[in-house]
């Protein structure tokens, strides 16, 4: 059977690493070592992403800053998700041409979500003449070879090929974090949720290579990371255009077996097509993590049919009773919109009956943001914002009190955690994750950070668990 997904020839990525050592050598000929920025907002996807773009920085000579002042090269990686994200990133923008004007010969380049917009990518090329490359998703693997040509001569590049997208394996890393890692093992979306920009700009879906993935976890695992989350938008359908029968359970498994002392977490799931035989082998599976992100998004059938979500409200809650079954103390997250089109608030109220059979320990919510392209922008909008912000107001308040419960229950008992790094907090230096992801601030020495230890637990509030080392 033929693959369907496209992958980028090693000989491509090999040029790219070219471009890569002849801008190191120029680099190499400054005084001083040049800098780069990268930026990223939006998801782990785009942290995923712009890990690579710093490994590629890397390879090409650059060291790193978050000072825009400093910076030779500055990249925004963005995130399109809601129109609160694009403004910042377009005010962000903005303020560049003051930092630009300063510093002539900086180069600065737009990424990710947004750049693929093509009204996006117009307003840049008409209103923002300092940007000088803007490229999206499926292009990240040719960003050496567009910086060399500005490099070497003058101009601006657009980089948006409309396309379903392809693999590139063999890209460098950078990774930002000791501890935790990503592993992305899928891109693109093909659900097209009808208020939703993903599958516009990140194209179809598209799975690794099982070997590949494995590889990745393997060298984390010995390089002592403790914490490996499997990315995908939608993880349940992995391995569907694979030539080999593998599908998302069967990975986990595989992962499952990798020696060495980690955790393995995943998202985002799909409730449409997370099964009986994903619960099964996440309860026999014992690195993975007690702990399922499961997005609803609505609690009413008419508004996740408009949705276009292919699944039942009785269809969610009879998945959750499942996997309850299998894990009881399985922790439970969910993301939520809240002012869909045409949502009325006896519809919304559905959505809070969600929240009180279900208790989350925590929930991400939204306002409905129109996403220009989707379907759902040029429904009928007629509820006034303030009757949204008042639904989202309640929506938050029930989910605080149903978080700050779940919390308190923790109170008293001992679990093992994994430090992750310092909080800020002198009295709770320390910050840590249950298996089950929940925050935990606590006391002890920077020592602990990228250990597993056992954390009595003594106080809590709605946003986080305290606690010391015993
Ligand atoms: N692939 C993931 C979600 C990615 S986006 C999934 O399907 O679960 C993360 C969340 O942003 C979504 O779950 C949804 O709740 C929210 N979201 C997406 N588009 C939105 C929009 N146009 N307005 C408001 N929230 C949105
Ligand atoms: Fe967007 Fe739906 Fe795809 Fe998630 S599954 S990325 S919400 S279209
Ligand atoms: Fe945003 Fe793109 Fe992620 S739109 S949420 S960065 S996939």
């Amino acid at each position: 059977m033929e693959r369907n997904t496209t992958t980028i020839p090693q000989a491509d990525i090999d040029r790219q690493l070219t471009f890569c050592r002849e801008i190191a050598q120029m680099n190499a000929a400054r005084p001083e070592q040049p800098l780069a920025f990268v930026d990223t907002y939006g998801c782990q996807q785009n942290e995923a992403d712009s890990e690579r773009i710093r490994g590629y920085l890397s390879e090409m000579g650059y060291g790193f800053t978050d000072d825009e002042e400093q910076a030779q090269i500055i990249v925004l990686n963005t995130c399109a998700i809601r129109e609160h994200a694009e403004q910042r990133v377009l005010g962000n923008l903005g303020a560049l041409v003051h930092v630009k004007r300063r510093h002539p010969d900086q180069i600065i380049c737009m990424c990710g979500c947004m750049a693929q917009e093509q009204h996006v990518a117009e307003k840049i090329k008409q209103s923002f003449r300092h940007v000088d490359l803007v490229f999206g998703p499926h292009m990240l693997w040719k960003f050496p070879e567009f910086i060399h040509t500005l490099l070497t001569s003058r101009g601006r590049i657009f980089q948006i090929p409309d396309e379903a997208g392809s693999i590139a394996e063999g890209i460098p890393v950078v990774r930002q974090d000791k501890v935790k890692a990503w592993v992305s093992i899928m891109y693109g979306c093909n659900n097209f949720c009808s208020y939703c920009i993903v599958p516009y700009v990140r194209g179809r879906e598209r799975s690794r290579q099982p070997e590949d993935i494995l590889n990745e976890v393997r060298a984390l695992a010995s390089e002592g990371y403790k914490d490996i989350t499997l990315l995908g938008q939608n993880v349940n359908s992995y391995g569907k255009d694979l030539d080999s029968p593998m599908d998302f359970a069967d990975l986990l498994e595989r992962v499952n077996a990798i020696p060495g002392d980690f955790l393995i977490r995943f998202m985002t799931s799909h409730p449409k097509d997370a099964t009986q035989k994903l619960f099964e082998t996440m309860a026999r599976c014992e690195k993975v993590a007690p702990v399922l992100h499961l997005p609803f998004q609505a609690g009413n059938n008419r508004v996740l049919k408009v949705m276009n979500r292919k699944h039942t409200i009785e269809g969610y809650l009879d998945k959750i009773r499942a996997l309850r079954a299998l894990i009881p103390d399985i922790v439970l997250t969910s993301d939520v919109i809240v002012g869909f089109p045409g949502e009325t608030t006896p519809e919304f109220e559905d959505t809070l009956k969600v929240l009180e059979e279900v208790q989350f320990d925590a929930l991400f919510t939204f306002i409905y943001s129109p996403r220009v392209g989707t379907p759902a922008a040029k429904m009928d909008d007629p509820m006034p914002r303030e009757e949204k912000l008042a639904n989202f107001n309640r929506l938050v308040a029930l989910q605080d009190a149903i978080s700050e419960k779940k919390h308190a229950a923790y109170i008293g008992k001992t679990m093992r955690c994994l430090v992750d790094g310092e909080s800020g907090d002198s009295r709770y230096p320390l910050s840590a994750r249950t298996p089950g992801n929940r925050l935990v601030r606590l006391t002890g020495e920077p020592a602990a950070i990228g250990q597993f230890v056992q954390v009595k637990i003594t106080d809590a509030n709605k946003w986080s668990l305290f606690g010391e080392m015993v």
